[in-house]
């Protein structure tokens, strides 16, 4: 990236300027609660194969820009094709999430590949080119990984969970083998990510979905070192690579986070308070953090939230969005809601 301001807000922000009306963009802005998704998710069979399909991909990552002119694209995809590449076998159950052949020994590690399969990660790599040549100017493209922490507790339990209990049991368990599991996602994470860069994309975002469920220790091993590496390992090839880190549920160890992982921003939950988020911004960019379930339900309870949000956090660098992804329940319209109060920002304030 030149030393010019570039044409593309978001990335105004994450290079610590503040805008008159923050960009927006949402997680999990292509999905579900959008008709035209729908229409094509009935045309595959499996959502793998979406994932894997360049055109299909680029085709569900460009539907929210045309319908709401976000300021930024997210690739559409999801962070468990790092482990279906490593040789994992990875499957979506409709209403069901994620089934995978469970590591749950140390000796299950012994099934993955060493080296990615380049066939399915150079699927996403034509999904981001084809997206790039459609883009409008102003708009960034996004790319994106799940945390090691993360993906490894899809990996070791086999399906999501609520308090990731087989991961967080099998690291006090077997620490020498989990850590192996975890530096061998720092790898293909550092590849991926890398990859995604040279495609085209202009910033990524880390997802550590579960960061929360750790004490300050295990938070420190499995969270926060593995991503410093991950960063680094990313500059030494790229090396105005824009990062954004999102270890949902940090809380009072956002900190610790920023400082040590060195990302560029950072992406608050809902469960961050203004106060402490205000206190965050200071050092780094900030990206959040409405409730998913205000948009859901809309009205005045959506316009007051987002109000409070903007007065909180638009007087410094600030990306609006949500603090977990949109619910797939989500009218449409209240997507134009937010939009357009986000939008009418700076005549109001
Ligand atoms: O719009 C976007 O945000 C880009 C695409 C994207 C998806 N998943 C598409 C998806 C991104 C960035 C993800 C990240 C992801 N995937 C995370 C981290 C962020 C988060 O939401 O916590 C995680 C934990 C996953 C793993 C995953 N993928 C789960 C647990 C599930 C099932 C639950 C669910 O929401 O359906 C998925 C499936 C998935 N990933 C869907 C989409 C649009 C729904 C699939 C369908 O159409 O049936």
């Amino acid at each position: 990236m030149s030393d010019h301001p570039s044409i593309k807000p978001f990335l105004r922000v994450l290079a610590g300027e503040q805008t008159a009306i923050p960009p927006i963009w949402l997680m999990r802005q292509a999905g579900r609660y959008l008709p035209e998704y729908r229409a094509i998710r009935e045309r595959k069979e499996s959502f793998l194969e979406l994932c894997l399909d360049p055109k299909m991909a680029a085709e569900v990552t460009l539907q929210p820009i045309r319908r709401f002119r976000f300021d930024a694209a997210i690739l559409f995809s999801d962070i468990l094709i790092i482990p279906y590449a490593l040789g994992q076998h990875v499957t979506f159950e409709t209403g069901e999430g994620p089934r995978l052949d469970a590591l749950d020994s140390p000796s299950a590690l012994g099934r993955l590949r060493y080296q990615l399969d380049d066939k399915v990660l150079s699927s996403v790599y034509e999904a981001i080119e084809l997206v790039k040549a459609r883009l409008p100017p102003e708009v960034a493209l996004l790319g994106f990984c799940g945390a090691p922490w993360t993906v490894a507790t899809y990996m070791v339990a086999g399906f999501g969970t609520v308090d990731q209990i087989p991961a967080r049991q099998f690291a006090y368990s077997h620490p020498e083998a989990f850590g192996r599991l975890i530096e061998q996602l720092v790898e293909a994470s550092t590849a991926h990510l890398i990859g995604q860069f040279k495609a085209g994309v202009d910033a990524v975002q880390i997802f550590d979905t579960w960061a929360g469920v750790l004490p300050a220790a295990e938070f420190h091993k499995w969270c926060v070192e593995p991503c410093q590496k991950i960063v680094s390992a990313v500059r030494e090839h790229i090396p105005d690579a824009r990062i954004i880190g999102f270890p949902r549920g940090a809380g009072t160890k956002l900190g610790l986070y920023i400082e040590k992982t060195a990302v560029d921003a950072v992406g608050l939950d809902w469960m961050v308070d203004f106060d402490f988020g205000r206190q965050i911004q200071k050092r780094r960019p900030i990206q959040g953090n409405l409730d998913p379930l205000v948009l859901a339900v809309g009205g005045d309870a959506l316009d007051r939230a987002v109000d409070q949000t903007l007065e909180a956090f638009a007087a410094g660098p600030f990306v609006f969005n949500l603090g977990h992804g949109v619910l797939p329940q989500t009218p449409v319209a209240h997507v134009e809601q937010l939009l357009a109060r986000v939008r009418g920002w700076s005549s109001r304030a």
